[in-house]
């Protein structure tokens, strides 16, 4: 008696964390604050970006249903903030001149250096990894645009 009374103790306990625990950022996507969707680069670089990028660096991060149980959840949520911390895509033009000129800077360092997608994504999302002639792609649209910025 003792022992069910435990296991429904820990079951409710459990739903009370998953539910306090559910992703925060609710799924309010908004085409007039996206990335993409406001500098509307050539589809190829689109596609590079939505696919290598935006899983981490944007509200529109869609996971797999194990992702909204704990601990998993937490450790993904973790993952998550901590990436979108600096750079939302989602949220791009929020950003002041000053911030997105940074971005593109740091985005550009990133590419350059290879250490965007992280190397442990890559491993599970080989299509986020990038040919040469890819990589070239992004960062000269990223260069145009950031030149475009600085025009007053
Ligand atoms: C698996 C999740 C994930 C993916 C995919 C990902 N990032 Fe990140 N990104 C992170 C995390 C986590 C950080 C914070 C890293 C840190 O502070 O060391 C970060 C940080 C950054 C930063 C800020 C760097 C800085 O110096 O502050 C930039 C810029 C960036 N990412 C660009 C990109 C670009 C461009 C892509 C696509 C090519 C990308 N990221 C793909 C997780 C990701």
């Amino acid at each position: 008696m003792k022992k069910k009374v435990l296991i429904i103790i820990v079951a409710i306990g459990y739903v009370i964390v998953t539910v306090l625990s559910l992703p925060d950022t609710p799924k309010v996507y908004s085409e007039d604050m996206d990335f993409l969707a406001i500098t509307n680069p050539p589809i190829d670089v689109q596609g590079l970006v939505k696919s290598a990028c935006y899983d981490c660096h944007s509200t529109e991060a869609s996971f797999p249903i194990y992702a909204y149980f704990p601990p998993i959840s937490n450790w993904i949520k973790g993952h998550v903030r901590h990436g979108k911390g600096k750079l939302n895509f989602s949220k791009w033009e929020s950003y002041t001149i000053e911030e997105k000129r940074e971005i593109l800077g740091l985005i550009n360092d990133e590419i350059v250096k290879k250490e965007m997608p992280p190397s442990n994504y890559l491993i599970m999302h080989s299509d986020a990894e990038w040919s040469k002639k890819e990589s070239e792609m992004v960062i000269s649209f990223i260069n145009r645009l950031s030149q475009e910025l600085e025009k007053p």
